[in-house]
């Protein structure tokens, strides 16, 4: 890990979609990026683009011990809450509780482990933001997660 000009962030979901842009962008800005994901290939991948401005982490970012460890290493200026199951675009009646459930387990467990708190000066929740708003009946379990996360506070 290098010091950098602003700071570290960290930056869960980072090995692919917004999360990887959101790294490169928060990398180019300044800041040492943790990049949290479980596909190791990808992570590589990313570290091999970005260099010592870029700490992979393989881990599971909704996992309570995990995100602790996280924040305790790392004590980011800016956190990105941004990892997130994709829901499965079906009607309720075609739900397993399982299919139903996993973007709960995911996106709304990680606002409960990592939170603006944890945070030095900068918190940015593309979870939440993902699910509030008018949509799709098939979107169920994505639109409860938004529900979830919508009351967290502002960074102190
Ligand atoms: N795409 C959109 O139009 C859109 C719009 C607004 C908001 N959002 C929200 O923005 C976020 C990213 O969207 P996206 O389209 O970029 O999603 P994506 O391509 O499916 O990427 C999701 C990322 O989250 C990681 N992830 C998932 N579960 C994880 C876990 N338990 N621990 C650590 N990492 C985990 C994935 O990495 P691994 O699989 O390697 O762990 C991956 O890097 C999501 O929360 C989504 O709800 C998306």
């Amino acid at each position: 890990m290098t010091a950098t000009q602003q700071g570290m962030a960290l930056v869960t979901g980072a090995s692919r979609g917004l999360g990887r842009g959101i790294a490169v962008a928060l990398a180019g800005a300044g800041y040492h990026v943790a990049g949290v994901a479980r596909d190791r290939a990808a992570l590589a991948e990313l570290h091999a683009q970005l260099g010592e401005r870029f700490t992979p982490v393989r881990a599971d970012a909704a996992d309570p011990v995990a995100a602790g460890e996280l924040i305790d290493a790392y004590r980011p200026a800016v956190l990105v809450l941004n990892a997130g199951a994709p829901p499965l675009p079906r009607p309720l009646h075609r739900h397993t509780w399982e299919t139903f459930s996993r973007t709960w387990e995911v996106d709304v467990k990680l606002g409960q482990v990592l939170t603006p708190e944890h945070a030095g000066k900068a918190v940015a929740d593309l979870v939440s933001g993902s699910a509030i708003g008018p949509g799709r009946a098939e979107a169920g379990s994505f639109l409860l997660t938004g529900a979830g996360l919508t009351p967290l506070p502002e960074p102190g």
